[in-house]
Formats: structure tokens, C-alpha cells, sequence
């Protein structure tokens, strides 16, 4: 089948690459020439497992193509996917602008009759809009039809799964559209779900709205468990086991980010608005958000009279593991609130680098070495729960800082082993480890006891 995607954003490349993989004749076009002369070269401007190796072989196998050049991508096509961005307005609705400009640019170059699906995540009715706008400039001879295929591909696992997904929605009034597609997707053997285009475009919102809620209700539970003296990971498997629950996305910690369950959730709110429908639980959940990203910094202020002028290390930038993406990331905000309260910070994270220098510039320091962000730390955050920092001994700590004090936001150390260590540990909804050197550290802080001897005594 020839394919065109517009878009190589996230769910846009992951798309193209995939369906290439899958046998089909592909051409990705996006309007910056930039990144689309990196992918040609086989290079993802994104950080995403697996993703240059099957972008490499497609290219070499002559099934994928990039181009600035809608022309050349749209009139061939028998399919094509709309997976341009929807950013977040200053009032929290979905910014449409990309969409109709892709929808406007398809209808000028349309040669032969094309079915059009929208990936990108849009309120309720936008495929209507799409179409009427594309019917307003293609020839009068080209048949279009309109199907609204949302996606569910996670950051940092997206191959995965496109290939292993847990169903694939196929949202249209058109059954000649439904069974083409099924036919594109039916080797995947996931299960089809058939349903009416504003259905389709209202399951998006609604599972990222569901799961954001699930992750804010752990995250509720977690702070009473704090207060208590429960344990959130015991709560979590205990109710997980149910299967009406289930076990996913009740990992407690700072809260979610990235590009989709913050916009989403509030996209969905105003989309509920526009109805004249008070959307209160997910405005809740939202609020528990902007809370829980705060609730580091918090705890690292109850633990010290003053956080300011300490070295702290924030260990991840990352919005989860797996990717360089930092958008919303709770890791920004830790950061912006340890600058505000006069604290230097060194940042790590094994990918993110190079994005959060964008934000950050020269105020904070940046490394990509675990150990070199601990060294002479007064205070560690645990931004992203990476492999590298679960993994990393806690001795690693002890032979590091001098009197250990770790704020885990992400559970990353189970509490016994934490508790052989002469380590203060502070994480989410957990019982908190407190040794005494905790109580006077912001003093000896200030009295300056990291000084070069003990640099210089670090090992290597
Ligand atoms: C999310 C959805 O999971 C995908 O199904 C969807 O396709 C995508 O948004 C999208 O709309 O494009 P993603 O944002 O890549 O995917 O990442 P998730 O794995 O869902 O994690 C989102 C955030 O929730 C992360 O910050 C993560 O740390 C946090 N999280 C997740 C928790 O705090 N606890 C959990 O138990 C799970």
C-alpha cells in the first residue's frame, strides 16, 4: 500500500517507520528541512530505543522516504496519516493550527482518490473540520474519506508498541475506509476496535485522562500513607491485585509529564467546558499534578531549615526513562524551585542533556556521569527512575557525599537495603529513613565543609 504521513514528530516517525517495516511503500513529510534531511541520512532527531536500526534497513530497503515536498508525498498515496502536533494554548485548548494546515496542503495536492486518517490527538468533531477543509480545495473528481486513528504509543517504548499494542481504533463512517485499514493493521494482530468518528477522536482523551487520573489517585494515596506510615508499593500490589484495578500506572512518585498527559488532560477539561460540563475530577487530577511535582523540593525543605546555598544533585531530567524528552518533566520544576530557594544545582541524566541545557543555559551545571553529579553533593533528587540510578550501589552514595541525604521521587531503592546504609532516604509515600547527621547539614553547609580536600579524595 503506498503510505503518507505528515509529520515526523514522535507518533508521526514511529508511524512511517513502522508501517515501512511492515511491507509498505512510505513518505514522511514534514516542512522542516532540518530534520528532514537528518532522517534521510538515517538519523532520528529523537531519542527513542530501536528507532535508527529500522529507520536505516527501511531506508535501504527503498520502503521509506522523507520530503519537504507534500507533492511528492500526497499524490500517490493511497492512505494518508495526519500526525502533525497539537500544542497546548495559553488556555489550555488544543492548538489546531498544524492540523488544518496539513489538512489545507493535502487538499491542494490530492491526485487520486486518498483515505484520510488523523493520528494526531483532536477534540471532538476535528476530523470534520479536517475534511471540510479538505474538500473546500481538492479536485472535484477525488473521492476522500475520513478516519479518526488515534494513538497509544508510549515515549521511549513506541516500537514496541506499535507492534504489541493493546488495540487499534478504527473510527469512521466509511465501511470501504474500516476495511482498508484493517487490512493494513490486521497482520499486527491486535485487536480491531470499529467504532464512529467522534467516538474515536473521544477514546484518545479519555484513556490519557483515565490513566493520568490513575497515576493522581496513587499519588493521593501515597501522600496519606506518608502520614500514616503505610507503604505506597504495598497499597499499590495489594489493590493492583484486582483485576478490576489492575497493577499499571500505580507507581507513586513527583507526578506525570511529558508531551501528552498534561496537555491532554487539560485540553479534555476545556473540551468539557465547551459544553458546559465542569469536568471536576480530572481538574482535581490535574491539581494533585502540580502538587506532586512540587513535593521534592518540599520534602527536602522539611528535612532542612534551608535548602540555600547547598550543592544539590538532581539525578534525571527526563520525563520518564527511555527518552530525551523533557517537556513538563517533573525534573523542571525541581529545578526552577531549587534555584528560586538560592540551592546550586548539577544535573544528570544520561540522554537528556543537550534539551535541558536549552532551558537551563549555564545556570545549573550538566552531567552525563552519575558519579560525577553525586561527588560532593549535600543533597540528591531522583528526578527519572533511569536504570542507571537504580542500578547504582548505594555505597556509591556513602563513598560519595558526605553525609548522604537522597530524596526519591520516583521509589527507585527498596527501604532494606537503604536501611544497611548510613543514608537519609526520603521517597514517596514510603516510611522515611532519617539519620541524624540530617538534622545539622544545612549548618555545616553553610560553614563550607566541601572544600577541594575532599574533592580530591573522591574516587575516580
Ligand atoms: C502516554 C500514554 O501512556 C500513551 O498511551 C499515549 O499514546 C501517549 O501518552 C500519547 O498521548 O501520545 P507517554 O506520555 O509517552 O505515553 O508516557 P507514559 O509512560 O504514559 O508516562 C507518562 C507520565 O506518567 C510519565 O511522567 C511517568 O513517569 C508517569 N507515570 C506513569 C507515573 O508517574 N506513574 C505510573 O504508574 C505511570
Amino acid at each position: 500500500m503506498k503510505i503518507a504521513v505528515a509529520g515526523t514528530g514522535y507518533v508521526g516517525l514511529i508511524t512511517g517507520v513502522c508501517l515501512a517495516e511492515m511491507g509498505h511503500d512510505v513518505v514522511c513529510t514534514d516542512i522542516r528541512e532540518d530534520k528532514v534531511l537528518l532522517l534521510k541520512s538515517g538519523c532520528a532527531p529523537i531519542y527513542e530505543p530501536g528507532i535508527n536500526p529500522m529507520l536505516k534497513k527501511n531506508l535501504d530497503a527503498g520502503r521509506l522516504h522523507f520530503t519537504i515536498d507534500s507533492e511528492f508525498a500526497y499524490k500517490d498515496a493511497d492512505i494518508i496519516f495526519i500526525a502533525v502536533g497539537t500544542p497546548e494554548n495559553p488556555d489550555g485548548t488544543a492548538n489546531l493550527d498544524h492540523v488544518y494546515e496539513a489538512a489545507y496542503t493535502i487538499g491542494l495536492c490530492l491526485n487520486k482518490d486518498s483515505i484520510i486518517c488523523t493520528k494526531s490527538t483532536v477534540p471532538v468533531g476535528t476530523n470534520e473540520q479536517i475534511m471540510e477543509i479538505i474538500n473546500s480545495v481538492k479536485p472535484v473528481h477525488i473521492n476522500t474519506q475520513s478516519v479518526s486513528t488515534p494513538e497509544f504509543l508510549r515515549e521511549g517504548s513506541a516500537i514496541y508498541d506499535f507492534f504489541h499494542g493493546d488495540r487499534i481504533i478504527i473510527g469512521t463512517e466509511s465501511e470501504e475506509a474500516a476495511l482498508l485499514l484493517e487490512q493494513v493493521f490486521l497482520p499486527l494482530k491486535i485487536p480491531i476496535v470499529k467504532t464512529d468518528i467522534r467516538s474515536a477522536e473521544m477514546i484518545k482523551y479519555a484513556s490519557n485522562a483515565f490513566l493520568a487520573t490513575k497515576i493522581s489517585f496513587i499519588n493521593e494515596i501515597a501522600a496519606i500513607c506518608d502520614k500514616v506510615g503505610a507503604n505506597i508499593e504495598e497499597v499499590a500490589y495489594g489493590i493492583g491485585k484486582d483485576r478490576r484495578i489492575g497493577p499499571q500506572f500505580l507507581q507513586a512518585g513527583i507526578g506525570y509529564g511529558g508531551s501528552c498527559f498534561p496537555k491532554d488532560t487539560k485540553a479534555l477539561v476545556q473540551i468539557a467546558g465547551n459544553v458546559e460540563h465542569q469536568f471536576e475530577l480530572l481538574e482535581a487530577v490535574i491539581k494533585v499534578n502540580n502538587r506532586q511535582q512540587a513535593c521534592a523540593v518540599k520534602k527536602a525543605k522539611e528535612l532542612f531549615d534551608s535548602i540555600e546555598g547547598m550543592r544539590v544533585a538532581v539525578l534525571g531530567l527526563a520525563f520518564k526513562p527511555d527518552t530525551d524528552d523533557i517537556r513538563e518533566a517533573a525534573s523542571l520544576t525541581i529545578v526552577k524551585t531549587l534555584l528560586a530557594e538560592g540551592a546550586s544545582v548539577i544535573a544528570y541524566d544520561p540522554v537528556a542533556v543537550p534539551n535541558a541545557r536549552s532551558v537551563f543555559g549555564n545556570v545549573i551545571e550538566f552531567t552525563a556521569d552519575i558519579q560525577t553529579a553525586i561527588s560532593g553533593a549535600e543533597l540528591v533528587i531522583i528526578a527519572t527512575e533511569w536504570d542507571h540510578i537504580k542500578h547504582l550501589p548505594l555505597e556509591k552514595y556513602v563513598q560519595l557525599m558526605r553525609n548522604p541525604v537522597i530524596i526519591d521521587g520516583r521509589n527507585c531503592y527498596s527501604l532494606k537495603d537503604v536501611s544497611k546504609h548510613p543514608i537519609t532516604y526520603v521517597s514517596i509515600g514510603r516510611p522515611s529513613h532519617i539519620e541524624e547527621h540530617a538534622q545539622t547539614r544545612s549548618n555545616s553547609a553553610k560553614e563550607g565543609w566541601y572544600d577541594e580536600t575532599f574533592t580530591s579524595i573522591l574516587p575516580d
